[in-house]
């Protein structure tokens, strides 16, 4: 299959690419599409056959439910059993944006775009070129992360590409995402609801709103000898090419470590890479040396995170480190995607 690649500037002066991309979905293709989280492998969410080629298209489990994309609050009450009060008034507080509300599903839901589940996770994206697309479309566009399972998220086309080129009918350009890191996904099913993905709504944006939200216990140990609830938590996600190692600890000890480490690499002539800071990057003597920006700017580590690992996958880097990301907020939702490219090897100093 040939894979079009079409570049989308701004939304009204590409009617035609967008009419095209929904026409596609509609006769059951694939479209790949930006979002403001990262790149969606969109097809019908109403058809089975379409959520089929999308487990077939990135090599993934169909034990492994898919996303609903809609454009507005109309398009939910159809494929959900009812709307939660909880639903409604996250919806009102965060949504377009990158939250992702897991519902009880309606008939209307087939089971291929859920798993098997009974239950339906729902996002309403804010990227102009995401909305004009799903409305195109037909309304309802399951879309999991656009890379082959077990690969970063794409944050740009050329990375859609890399991964999905003669897989999908059309990529539909429209520059890097601006947030760089997946939604956050609440399990508003329970009560309390829970935090089954952290993102950039945070634990503490939610409990503003909702009162009492939990966390999965599974989401920054590897210990807790329970399955995620998010069945793709469970899965190695995230992983780049080469081994990657976490070092916890003061920033000194921590460069310290990694120096001797790297050293010792260098003399097995393996090909190192380093995550750290604008602070401490200098310091470090790695073959491909990685900031994510300023410590305390988790926007900028969560934008930056996936282009790193896919970089260092290209430069054929063998053995990564990386300094921990501790803190808050958008700092957990960066820690706990770091946490499962690096299969939970955290090394404290
Ligand atoms: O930001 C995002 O959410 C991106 C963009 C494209 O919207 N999408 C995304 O999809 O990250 P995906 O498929 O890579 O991750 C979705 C996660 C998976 O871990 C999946 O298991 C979980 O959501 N999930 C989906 N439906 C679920 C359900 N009904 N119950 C529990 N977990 C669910
Ligand atoms: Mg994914």
């Amino acid at each position: 299959m040939l894979t079009k690649i079409l570049r989308i500037d701004e939304v009204h002066k590409n009617e035609t690419a967008i009419r095209e991309a929904g026409e596609i979905i509609k006769a059951g293709g694939l479209v790949a599409f930006p979002t403001e989280t990262v790149y969606g492998l969109g097809g019908d969410a109403l058809n089975p056959a379409s959520s089929r080629k999308i487990y077939e298209a990135k090599g993934r489990p169909s034990d492994n439910p898919l996303i609903v994309h809609i454009t507005d609050m109309e398009a939910l009450p159809a494929i959900v059993k009812s709307v939660p009060e909880t639903g409604k008034k996250l919806a009102d507080a965060f949504w377009p944006g990158p939250l992702t509300m897991i519902m009880e599903k309606s008939a209307l839901v087939p089971k291929e775009t859920t798993g098997g589940l009974d239950t339906v996770a729902v996002r309403m994206p804010s990227d102009a070129v995401a909305l004009a697309f799903i409305r195109a479309a037909g309304g309802y566009v399951a879309a999991p992360s656009a890379n082959r399972s077990g690969r970063p998220s794409p944050t740009r086309a050329a990375y859609v590409a890399q991964d999905m080129d003669g897989r999908i009918e059309m990529i539909l350009d429209g520059g890097d995402a601006t947030l760089g890191l997946e939604s956050t996904i609440v399990d508003l099913t329970v009560e309390p609801p829970v935090i089954l993905r952290p993102g950039f709504i945070t634990g503490e944006m939610l409990r503003q709103k909702l009162g009492r939200v939990e966390e999965d216990r599974t989401l920054f140990s590897d210990d807790s000898g329970q399955a995620p609830k998010a069945p793709g938590m469970k899965y190695r996600h995230y992983a780049p090419k080469g081994e990657l190692v976490i070092v916890k600890g003061a920033a000194e000890a921590v460069t310290d470590y990694i120096n001797v480490q790297l050293a010792g690499e260098r003399r097995n002539h393996k090909k190192t890479g380093v995550i750290a800071t604008d602070e401490t990057i200098a310091g470090y003597r790695a073959d491909v040396p990685r900031s994510v920006g300023k410590r305390v700017d988790a926007a900028a580590a969560a934008k930056g995170l996936y282009r790193i690992l896919r970089e260092f996958d290209d430069e054929g880097v063998e053995l990564i480190y990386s300094e921990s990301f501790d803190g808050e907020g958008v700092s957990q939702a960066v820690m706990n995607r770091l946490l499962k490219a690096a299969g939970h090897k955290v090394i404290n100093v």
